[in-house]
């Protein structure tokens, strides 16, 4: 066999969201191909980054009064987290925002020029004078403007269907700031994509890029027609880089999106000594993309468009994926089940979902539901009853001592599954999971009868079969063994412990085809427990109450002012020790008095509870009557180092927001609370 060089891409998730299950569908789809070929013994490189750029971050980081770099850099951790708690393994996970981003954005965009690609045009976009931006499609929201539905985006109205320009909409207001946008010149460039028609209609409808449906979806919906010029700049302010020949503007997040895949595989080429257009310019090199449906066209047509006259490789294939339901609907936040991905790692193996949605994959673009009970039974019979079954019954009879030196007689079961593995593995190429499942299941249900027929646990139980108990076990852990080979691309943490088990190591799809004879055998190590509905109960809960906690922070319901922030800029960062170093403390305010002399501040004595208290001054004498403090709760700074002041000694603070004179607001705890209690 021929060893393949491959490059592997999923898309790249926004820097301003965390992972949920409906983007794991992608990942773990991916994941799995990149293991199933990194098995099959070839050169496989799978990279990712976060996407960084766009409008959307740039008012969130706004909102939270935050640079766009903390924020993002913030993301990438969790992101990163996620995704090696579901054991999605990238070779590289770069950021779009990255030095190596920028460079080839600067190459592809000089090609374009060079091309004579590159035009510039006039138009007017609405602007929202209170933030001083000009404001994407969906920042619009109005009347529509034929059916006179309300609350329309600005690009089209989703009770008609019809599509429009923001300034059609009638009583448009921008979504950032709730005024009403005027509309403002700007001059913006544009890529144009027709004359790359020929070419593009060749590449999607002849060699294979795509899947049949894609393919006639193109060439239904838009190759048909003129292909409209792509609208590449934002005016500035934008989070983005900026384009160097026209620097009041930047790149539009989806040019210089799809090129971190090259900025990520750079950043890989830098730490081993590869180089990028060894991946990128050479015809050898496969190059494979997975995306969902929803981003087809900008991977189908911009992009091939890109690259095809900037000369790097072409996609050998764009693999799409459909959505992901569950329960039958669209992801919801009020019903608890747009589930982020670390909720669901919290309650449930991640390996359950990795082979709930392998066996539900196939290779077209059908959305795929994710049921609840659908999945506790099937990962329960599967895994935990067929598959893991096996081992769980077999290996104790013979853990601590050997298989047996030859691969005892099994009926042929070995072999029929071995014949199996090149039918399989088509499946897998081909991203038909959910076949290669079925024909792995049926041969644990064939491994299963055998174990049931042979009854271990009787032989056990008589000294002089205990040849036939070796055999039996070693028989049964060798088609264990097989099936998880087969499986071990959709469940690399089983196929790590089987490896553990067995004392040989799962690493390539060959060893499938041949049973394993002599090794000693370990200790079985429990590997799976069953999922409980009550699990599934308490996630959905909790992701309710996460969505709901979350609404606030998007701003848009309470539309707090920016202006207490900005008048205080945060302190530079601090490490969890810097903070800890801080004893905070509820304590009662016990006495409470006027200072003779002075004309801010009131003298307060704190209890800790018991005998502890502290004498402190503090400046609220403007804010608040020495009367009304009295046994209240309030938070100190108790190990403060004690100051000596004209009145006496002063032993600690008491903590207070707000700007001074009338509006000091001191800080009181949640009832239950009590004096004494640290605060975290
Ligand atoms: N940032 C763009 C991709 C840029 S690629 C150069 C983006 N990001 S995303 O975070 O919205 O989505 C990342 C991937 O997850 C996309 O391929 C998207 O189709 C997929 N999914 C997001 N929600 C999904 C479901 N509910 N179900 C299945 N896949 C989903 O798009
Ligand atoms: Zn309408």
């Amino acid at each position: 066999m021929t060893k393949r060089r491959i490059l592997v891409t999923a898309a790249l998730p926004y820097a301003n969201g965390h992972i949920h299950i409906g983007h794991l569908v992608e990942y773990i789809q991916t994941d799995i191909w990149v293991r199933f070929q990194k098995l099959r013994g070839h050169q496989c490189l799978f990279v990712c980054a976060d996407d960084t750029h766009g409008t959307a971050i740039m008012m969130r980081a706004r909102q939270e009064g935050r640079s766009e770099e903390a924020l993002i850099a913030e993301m990438s951790q969790a992101h990163q987290a996620d995704f090696a708690k579901f054991q999605v393994a990238f070779d590289n996970y770069g950021s779009t925002n990255s030095e190596s981003n920028r460079k080839f954005c600067h190459e592809i965009w000089e090609a374009q020029r060079k091309a004579g690609r590159v035009v510039e045009a006039e138009v007017t976009r609405p602007f929202d004078e209170q933030e001083g931006i000009f404001l994407a499609d969906r920042f619009v929201k109005g009347t529509c403007p034929r059916c006179k539905s309300p609350d329309q985006y600005g690009d089209n109205c989703d009770k008609c269907g019809c599509t429009y320009t923001p300034d059609e909409l009638i009583d448009p207001v921008s979504t950032l700031s709730g005024t009403t946008p005027t509309m403002k010149a700007t001059t913006q460039l544009f890529i144009q994509i027709e004359p790359l028609h020929d070419f593009l209609t060749e590449w999607t409808q002849c060699g294979q890029h795509l899947q049949d449906e894609v393919a006639n979806y193109l060439k239904g919906h838009f190759l048909g027609d003129k292909l409209r010029d792509w609208d590449v700049s934002r005016p500035k302010p934008y989070f983005g880089f900026e384009i160097p020949d026209s620097t009041d503007n930047c790149w539009y997040v989806w040019f210089d999106a799809p090129i971190g895949y090259i900025g990520s595989t750079h950043d890989w080429c830098q730490k081993h000594g590869e180089q990028t257009e060894d991946w990128w310019k050479n015809p050898d090199t496969e190059i494979h993309h997975f995306i969902g449906k929803d981003i087809t066209y900008f991977h189908t047509l911009f992009w091939p468009a890109m690259l095809k006259t900037a000369g790097f490789t072409l996609p050998t294939k764009v693999h799409i994926h459909g959505f992901l339901t569950v329960d039958g609907e669209k992801m919801s936040k009020s019903k608890g089940t747009f589930i982020k991905a670390s909720t669901f790692g919290n309650h449930i193996d991640p390996t359950f979902l990795r082979y709930y949605f392998s066996s539900k994959l196939g290779s077209r673009l059908d959305d795929l539901d994710l049921s609840f009970q659908d999945f506790i039974d099937k990962v329960n019979s599967d895994l935990v009853g067929k598959v893991v079954n096996i081992a769980s019954r077999a290996a104790k009879f013979i853990s601590g001592s050997e298989l047996c030196d030859s691969y005892p007689a099994d009926e042929g079961l070995f072999e029929q599954a071995a014949a199996e593995g090149e039918q399989i593995a088509s499946y897998y190429e081909n991203c038909d999971y959910s076949q290669a499942i079925r024909l792995i299941m049926a041969q644990a249900d064939r491994a299963n009868k055998y174990v049931e027929d042979k009854q271990p646990w009787v032989l056990r139980k008589d000294p002089e079969k205990a040849t036939e108990l070796r055999e039996v076990c070693s028989v049964a852990l060798n088609l264990f063994r097989q099936i998880v080979i087969y499986l071990s691309p959709v469940l690399p943490e089983i196929a790590q412990k089987t490896g553990e088990l067995l004392n040989d190591p799962i690493t390539s799809w060959e060893q499938s085809q041949t049973p394993i004879t002599g090794n000693k055998v370990e200790a079985y190590q429990h590997m799976l427990k069953r999922v409980e509905e009550k699990s599934i109960e308490i996630m959905v809960e909790e992701s309710k109450a996460e969505n709901s906690a979350e609404a606030p922070a998007a701003g848009s319901q309470w539309n707090d002012s920016a202006e207490p922030l900005e008048a205080e800029p945060l302190a530079e960062e601090c490490s969890i020790e810097d903070f800890v170093k801080v004893d905070l403390r509820v304590a009662r305010i016990i006495e409470a008095n006027h200072v003779e002399g002075a004309d801010k501040l009131l003298q307060l004595t704190l209890s800790l509870g018991g005998d502890a208290t502290r004498n402190v001054f503090a400046g609220i004498k403007s804010a608040y009557a020495p009367e009304d403090l009295i046994g209240r709760l309030v938070v100190c700074v108790a190990n403060l180092k004690p100051r000596k002041m004209r009145f006496g000694m002063s032993e600690g603070m008491v903590a207070a927001a707000g700007a001074g004179g009338k509006e000091i607001f001191l800080l009181n705890p949640d009832d239950g609370a009590k004096p004494g209690h640290r605060v975290h």
